[in-house]
């Protein structure tokens, strides 16, 4: 046995490291006078702290928003003296005697800047989490030239990322403004409610939330009293949990709880389409990012140093890193208690042997897709507490919330009536959210503790940690005609579900069914497959597996048009 202990501190002190050294610096304190939104304002802060933390933390100006925190996404765009800077990136102590301008020195609900109004008017927000950022880039162009042409637009919008609208309403939005600045309209109105709607161009009802910061994501929300969540996470991909030792970190001053698997009372299982993962790992971890501890104390830099001082003892298991070792004769299993396999899903209609026999042509190609992450830029966040009457409440981003609830109260051992789950608005998903992933930990601690409670990932533990996209492994078989009359259809799917099912069974059968694609197959024999491995856990991502499987249904049929010298575009409304 190999029992290792400092690595997994090791691997997530990188993850973690900001807070770890802020901690340290605590005793190299400044005075930082600066003007906020033409306000005289003035902290004590470690000059090193970034001026995005500043703005959330010490002034309360959660309209900024921190999405990579590693100056990638553009959501903390401020203004200093005029000019746009990445907050996350920028020390406060830069700031000295400075002018900041963050979305709240923009524009208000009550009165709204122009570019506010036109990205509400233009459709330029959808889950709002970038906007802003957006804003606050798009006014430093404005301020330069009220003529920006698209490709100004385009190329002063570069640093920014938008997971949701696509970008052309957003450049839309400017050239709005922009047209209003020059005089060319009196004003910019918003159609948000009233009757006759249908068929009609309507602005969103939180679309001049969003864009004027007033939004509260889960991260934003004020809560008094609340104690800070840090989660330890497995170092490895594979490996059994022989021992932890929380001794020390529990004697830390401001550490509240540090909690294991054996605190939770419930099933310690989140219950949703899967029935495999563990809020807390108990005596195994299946993947790199899989979490063991939670620590709560009164802040994230003491909650971030007691994971430091966490012991465990980890004998590390031959990992299981790829379909062809998850399925072979006698392969290490993932689960102990299960194969490797854990889903089939087989579509036939016809006779495939017969139809291959009558074709003229049979083609037979191989195609794969890769892991994918959501992308989503409000990072998973959430508080709970325990409301007066005696519920648990948790309030986070998410996408299922009724099943959510039922999930929490199983895996926590509560009845439903006792568990609310408040769904805050949510800075993006695309089906990253379906699962539970804040949810679980927070209760654990709220229950504990009997104070609120908050959890914010960072960027580097929301692509550890939740979901991704399955990547599909596909052997396509086509027969058809001299003419490009299909056939039959041969087509196996099995799909990477990594460490843990979430929604691969809804995926694989979403995949299956549309494993034709639009055309008629008069014989096809689909079949798919789920496995596990010590990957990243997949679940549902838009599309659920149809455009994994689109990609080689396509594919096959150009390489088909090829081979009979056919129009592509013909042989497909043949069929
Ligand atoms: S660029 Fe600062 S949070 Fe992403
Ligand atoms: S609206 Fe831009 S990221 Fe969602």
């Amino acid at each position: 046995m190999k029992a290792i202990s400092s690595q997994g501190r090791l691997f997530w002190s990188m993850v973690e490291g900001p807070c770890i050294k802020s901690f340290r610096r605590l005793s190299k304190m400044q005075e930082i006078r600066f003007i906020v939104n033409e306000v005289p304002r003035r902290v004590i802060v470690d000059p090193q702290k970034s001026l995005l933390k500043v703005i959330r933390e010490d002034l309360k100006l959660t309209g900024t928003k921190e999405g990579c925190s590693a100056g990638h996404c553009g959501t903390c765009a401020v203004l200093v003296d005029g000019e746009v800077v990445l907050s996350c990136r920028y020390p406060v102590a830069k700031t000295k005697d400075k002018e900041i301008t963050t979305i709240e020195g923009i524009g208000t609900l009550k009165n709204p800047h122009p570019l506010q109004l036109a990205f509400a008017k233009a459709g330029a927000i959808q889950c709002g989490f970038c906007t802003p950022g957006m804003i606050i880039r798009s006014k430093s162009l404005l301020d330069k030239t009220l003529s920006p042409t698209k490709e100004e637009i385009k190329k002063a919008l570069q640093p920014h990322i938008c997971r949701c609208t696509g970008y052309q309403k957003i450049f839309e939005a400017v050239e709005l403004a922009a047209s209003y600045f020059r005089r060319e309209m009196k004003s910019i109105k918003l159609k948000l409610e009233g009757k006759n709607t249908i068929g009609k161009t309507v602005t969103r009802i939180d679309a001049l939330e969003k864009a004027t910061g007033t939004t509260l994501y889960a991260a934003d929300l004020a809560v008094g009293g609340c104690a800070h969540i840090k989660v330890l996470r497995s170092p490895h991909h594979h490996a059994k949990i022989i021992h932890i030792d929380t001794k020390e970190a529990e004697a830390i001053p401001g550490v509240l709880a540090v909690l294991t698997a054996k605190d939770v009372k419930g099933t310690n299982i989140l219950k949703m389409a899967g029935d495999d993962q563990p809020i807390l790992c108990s005596n195994k971890v299946r993947f790199i990012g899989d979490p063991v501890v939670a620590v709560a104390a009164t802040s994230e830099e003491i909650a971030s140093h007691a994971l430091e001082k966490i012991e465990v003892a980890y004998e590390p298991l031959e990992p299981v890193m790829t379909l062809e070792d998850a399925l072979k004769e006698g392969a290490v299993r993932v689960h102990d208690d299960r194969s490797n396999l854990f889903f089939e899903q087989p579509i036939i209609h016809g006779d495939v042997g017969k139809g291959f026999s009558e074709a003229d042509i049979v083609l037979e190609k191989s195609y794969s897709t890769q892991t994918v992450e959501h992308g989503y830029l409000e990072n998973d966040s959430g508080i709970a507490y325990i409301h007066e009457n005696g519920q648990l409440v948790v309030m986070a981003a998410g996408q299922n919330i009724h099943a959510h609830r039922k999930t929490i109260a199983e895996a926590l051992g509560l009845g439903l009536e006792k568990v609310r789950v408040i769904q805050t608005p949510t800075g993006g998903a695309f089906g990253g959210k379906l699962d539970v992933s804040v949810g679980g930990i927070l209760g654990l601690a709220a229950l504990k503790l009997k104070r609120p409670v908050r959890l914010v990932y960072t960027r580097s533990e929301t692509f550890a940690a939740t979901p991704k996209r399955h990547p599909f492994f596909m052997k396509v078989k086509v027969g058809a005609k001299k003419d490009g009359t299909l056939m039959a259809l041969d087509f196996d799917v099995t799909a990477d579900g990594g460490a843990y099912k979430s929604f691969s069974n809804s995926v694989i059968q979403r995949g299956v069914i549309h494993a034709q694609g639009p055309y008629r197959f008069p014989n096809a024999h689909v079949y798919g497959k789920a496995v596990y491995t010590n990957t990243a856990f997949k679940g549902a991502m838009r599309g659920f597996g149809v455009p994994q499987v689109a990609f080689a249904i396509e594919s096959i049929l150009d390489e088909l048009a090829s081979e009979l010298k056919l129009d592509p575009l013909a042989l497909r409304m043949k069929n």
